[in-house]
């Protein structure tokens, strides 16, 4: 099993917080905003356009000259456009005068293809990560980032990175908004056995696993776990939702084995197409996302997580 959380080096943890910039990327400025609410600041200024051709444009507004920077921007939806961006604010800030750029980048796209499956293909997740060294990152926080084969950060950043975890803040509202009674938590695939011990700690309760085959990108074959779900609420746990064949897969097994009412929990709701319908459709009681993709079910914010993490890490 893949480790929840990995530190690849030391982080510094100092106490204080002063100086210190926040800047969001487009695809995450609300959540940057409420970020730096709980630091009781206000986020740097950014102005974004587009040149008519489509390129990116961006002029960061604040002076940032030896400073320490956050800069906050999920590679999401559109992750060659975000990422991109990123790529620009964080060498724009170095090149400014920035004195140390951190990057929590809370969805990190292209971590899916973190191997060449066949010969030729691009092994994204590598070019992605080198890309963001390069430009200048000095430290790099993901949450629930998907490394299902790469086991440690250390494999692909060369840079300070961790990876946290949305796990307890999505069980704790599930407790709080209390629609199940004792819930099993379920993980509809090895890897998501992580996130699902998490959850079920967190709710005191006991979890398990299914076992999933992959036949594309929209169709997966999955198969029960072991624990008897009959007349149990359940919560199932992933960490992303994106055409929703997992998790739709995941519900029916469930319910076929008469497991009673059912509640989806993911820490990053991307929900293609009609994938949100779908999970409805097969009987789910209620979806619950985070913010690190902002969706019609992001009831949960990884503000706290994020403003937590960089107290912790003291920047200056
Ligand atoms: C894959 O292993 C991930 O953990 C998720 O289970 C997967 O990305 C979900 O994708 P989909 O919603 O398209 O089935």
């Amino acid at each position: 099993m893949v480790e929840t959380s990995f530190i690849s080096c030391r982080i510094n943890v100092r106490q204080q917080v002063e100086f210190l910039k926040i800047i969001g990327g487009s695809a995450s400025e609300a959540l940057a905003s409420k970020v730096a609410h709980e630091l009781d600041r206000e986020p740097a200024k950014i102005e974004f356009n587009k040149f008519p051709d489509g390129e990116k444009y961006l002029r960061i507004l604040d002076d940032v000259k030896g400073e320490d920077v956050v800069v906050i921007q999920s590679i999401n939806r559109t992750p060659d456009e975000f990422l991109v961006e990123y790529l620009l604010i964080v060498d724009t800030l170095k090149d400014v005068g920035a004195t140390k750029v951190v990057g929590f980048i809370p969805y990190f796209a292209y971590a899916r293809q973190d191997e060449r499956f066949k010969p030729g293909e691009a092994f994204s997740f590598k070019t992605v990560s080198k890309l963001i060294e390069i430009v200048g990152t000095d430290e790099l926080y993901t949450i629930d980032m998907h490394k299902h084969r790469v086991v440690r950060s250390t494999d692909l950043f060369k840079i300070p990175s961790q990876n946290l975890t949305a796990m307890p803040l999505l069980a704790d509202y599930v407790e709080k908004t209390g629609n199940l009674q004792n819930p099993l938590v379920i993980g509809p695939d090895a890897e998501a056995a992580q996130w699902a011990k998490v959850a079920a700690e967190r709710l005191r309760t006991d979890y398990d696993v299914f076992e999933k085959k992959r036949l594309g990108s929209e169709n997966v074959q999955i198969r029960p776990g072991k624990l008897n779900v009959k007349d149990r609420d359940v919560l199932i746990v992933d960490d992303i939702i994106s055409t929703s064949g997992t998790v739709v897969g995941a519900l029916e097994i469930l319910f076929s084995q008469g497991a009673r009412k059912i509640d989806v929990a993911c820490t990053h709701p991307i929900l293609v197409g009609g994938a949100l319908e779908k999970i409805y459709e097969t009987g789910a009681n209620n979806v619950i996302g985070t913010d690190t993709v902002p969706s019609p079910v992001s009831y949960v914010s990884v503000a706290p997580l994020i403003a937590e993490q960089i107290k912790k890490a003291g920047f200056r």
